[in-house]
């Protein structure tokens, strides 16, 4: 595909049009011509934060009409349209369509972080302190006694520098932020470095990549939240879900993992093979009520895969619309949210409230409050190495779970 960039005179908006792809496909198929001539990326403003800097919106569409709304705010993924089993095109990611919106004191109050990069830490550290090399180190408590997603200002509240690109395998987004020494309490400046890629392939690829100059805990994931049947519509209950985790770290009633890895076999826990997640998600279960729901660490079979190599993590389908997402990861983790706090006060792209588990989460990552317990797998960065982490989601539509 070649890119043709356009200064749209007068907007202020910079333009990036996969022409040539379009004109080829013109020319091979008139009936194919409307997905084709939107293929490429395109680059637009959508707001300024209050100090002033302008936010953009990247916008990139594969070759099968998959198509990804990207800002370089929180590097939130606004809107992600994919087909059903009919062909139909519909967003199944929940957010906003403005910039606003993500900056109102409405949002910041109930704080569902939807499709954000979440920093340093995606998920708790107990009592917002850990000790690190003799040092004790306090973040802030933004979630009763504890720290969440980073803190009060975490990635997913920060301007991202944002470079499109388009490499061999699909256009996408390498987002920077250098996280300075000390920010939300955290030691070292950390460069990071997250590349969204869509593929014609559809799949959405996130690469994480960070350095710092002093010994620091991180934990990368992204936060978007899916309906598979449209941002908007009913629960996700009726979404059939396969996580590929033998067991899973139960947490006190903050949410803490408790420090035990219990196997799920025989609990509401165990998704190994493919159940609506309603389905138990009632039972009267103390790691459930503790959740108000899942909300839970999944510990993924790993076997003996090297630390970069791709798993299979979670698969979840949705019968109505045959949709289906698969994602692998070289996380050994993956936290299962099934959007116990969202209550209808917010209200989404299509005018429709988001109510009350109307969206899934699945953020893959280390286990939560690693920094505390030693027996988790280590979260602490060196500043001689690199942190690399990469998950792929792939999107499809099926006429059945096993397809
Ligand atoms: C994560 C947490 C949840 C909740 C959501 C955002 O998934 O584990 O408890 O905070 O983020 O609402």
């Amino acid at each position: 595909m070649s890119l043709i960039y356009v200064q749209k005179a007068g907007v202020g908006s910079k333009v990036l049009l996969g022409v040539g792809l379009a004109v080829l496909m013109f020319n091979a198929a008139q009936a194919q011509t409307e997905t084709a001539a939107e293929s490429g990326m395109e680059v637009t403003v959508f707001g300024q934060l209050p100090d002033g800097r302008q936010v953009d919106v990247y916008q990139f569409t594969n070759a099968n009409g998959i198509e990804l709304r990207v800002t370089n705010y929180g590097g939130i993924i606004l809107s992600l349209k994919t087909p059903n089993l009919a062909g139909e095109f519909d967003d199944i990611a929940l957010g906003f369509d403005s910039l606003e919106t993500y900056l109102s004191e409405e949002y910041r109050q109930a704080n569902p972080y939807f499709g954000a990069i979440i920093g340093r830490y995606g998920n708790r550290i107990a009592g917002g302190r850990f000790a690190l090399n003799g040092e004790t180190y306090s973040l802030a408590t933004n979630d009763g006694n504890n720290h969440l997603h980073g803190g009060d200002q975490g990635f997913d509240k920060v301007l991202w520098e944002a470079e499109p690109f388009e490499s061999d395998e699909g256009t996408g987004l390498v987002l920077r932020y250098t996280s300075e020494d000390g920010e939300e309490g955290y030691p070292g400046r950390l460069e990071t470095e997250v590349t969204y890629t869509l593929t014609d392939n559809d799949e959405l690829m996130v690469d994480y990549r960070a350095v710092t100059d002093k010994a620091t805990p991180i934990n990368l994931t992204q936060h978007s939240y899916f309906n598979l049947k449209g941002e908007g519509s009913d629960t996700i209950l009726d979404h059939q879900l396969m996580i590929n985790a033998p067991a899973f770290t139960p947490v006190n009633d903050t949410l803490i993992p408790t420090g035990e890895i219990r196997a799920v076999d025989g609990t509401p826990f165990d998704f190994t093979q493919a159940t609506p997640i309603g389905e138990r998600i009632e039972q009267d279960n103390e790691q459930l009520a503790f959740g108000g729901g899942y909300d839970h660490n999944f510990v993924l079979a790993r076997d003996n895969a090297a630390s970069d190599e791709l798993v299979l993590a979670a698969k979840v389908w949705e019968p109505q619309s045959g949709r289906m997402v698969e994602i692998t990861t070289t996380e050994p983790a993956i936290q299962f949210y099934s959007g116990n706090f969202l209550n209808g006060d917010l209200t989404g792209k299509q005018g429709k409230a988001y109510g009350h588990r109307s969206g899934f989460a699945l953020e893959t990552q280390h286990y939560p409050d690693s920094p505390n317990q030693d027996a988790f797998p280590s979260t602490i960065l060196e500043p001689d190495d690199t942190y690399l982490s990469r998950t792929v989601y792939r999107f499809s539509a099926q006429e059945s779970f096993d397809e």
